[in-house]
């Protein structure tokens, strides 16, 4: 078994990818498989923490190895709306919280209550009109409570190192966490695979992990950079 350097921790995490509805049988979504933030919730718990894991639309395959884990308390979500009740329910009793989630930045206006027929409207595609959701993360830090610890992610498609770093260093300016995990997406890198390469920032902008390989291993480095935050008062 690992150090139980985390003992006793309450954590809040939150993985996977909201789902918006269009109408009851479609959705607008995002191709995050949650295999990172489960990895997280699980090599916490492993090291003592006590973690609720917000799922969202995660599979169960991923999930599995965490269910068994006896620190780990699933909740599932659905939509950005339902993460943000949750994740606001959930705040108060954490002293970590980890935003590993996708949560859509928009959703549907008015999401039809019947399902949308294409020969109810013979050859005119319809307009979907979209409205901003808030964003969680930053209603979290503002709502924080004393030495609460908050990690955000930024999943970015950059053309070089150079930029990630420059494009991690403004999103930590607009979202005021303590912590910031980078990374790299594409087509083929990032959400769906087993394995990831993160950055991590800090509050003042430096690189204080640089770590990769597979999601369980990074979990392990940027919880080394949670427990760093919390200094040696963790109880
Ligand atoms: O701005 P961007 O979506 O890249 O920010 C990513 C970070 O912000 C992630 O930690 C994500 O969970 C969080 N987020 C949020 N609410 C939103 C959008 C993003 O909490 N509406």
């Amino acid at each position: 078994a690992p150090e139980q350097d985390l003992a006793g921790l309450r954590m809040l995490v939150t993985a996977g990818g909201t789902r918006e509805p269009i109408d009851p049988v479609r959705y607008l979504g995002n191709r995050s498989s949650g295999r990172q933030g489960a990895a997280v919730a699980a090599a916490a718990a492993l090291r003592g923490a006590k973690v609720v894991l917000l799922a969202a639309n995660i599979d169960e395959s991923v999930l599995a190895g965490v269910r068994e884990l006896a620190g780990v308390r699933i909740v599932p979500v659905g939509t950005a709306a339902e993460l943000e009740e949750a994740a606001r329910a959930a705040a108060a009793g954490a002293r970590a919280i980890v935003m590993a989630a996708a949560v859509a930045d928009y959703r549907i206006a008015a999401p039809a209550d019947h399902k949308i027929r294409k020969e109810d409207a013979p050859g005119q595609a319809p307009t979907l009109t979209l409205v901003e959701n808030p964003d969680i993360l930053v209603g979290l830090v503002r709502d924080r409570i004393a030495d609460q610890i908050i990690v955000g992610f930024a999943a970015e498609t950059v053309e070089s190192e150079d930029e990630l770093l420059e494009r991690g260093l403004r999103k930590l300016a607009r979202k005021g966490v303590d912590l910031l995990a980078v990374n790299a997406v594409g087509w083929e890198t990032g959400f769906e695979s087993g394995e990831n390469e993160l950055l991590v920032l800090d509050a003042d902008g430096h690189v204080v992990t640089r770590t990769a390989g597979s999601k369980r291993q990074v979990a392990d480095r940027l919880l080394d950079a949670v427990r760093e935050e919390l200094r040696d008062d963790l109880t």
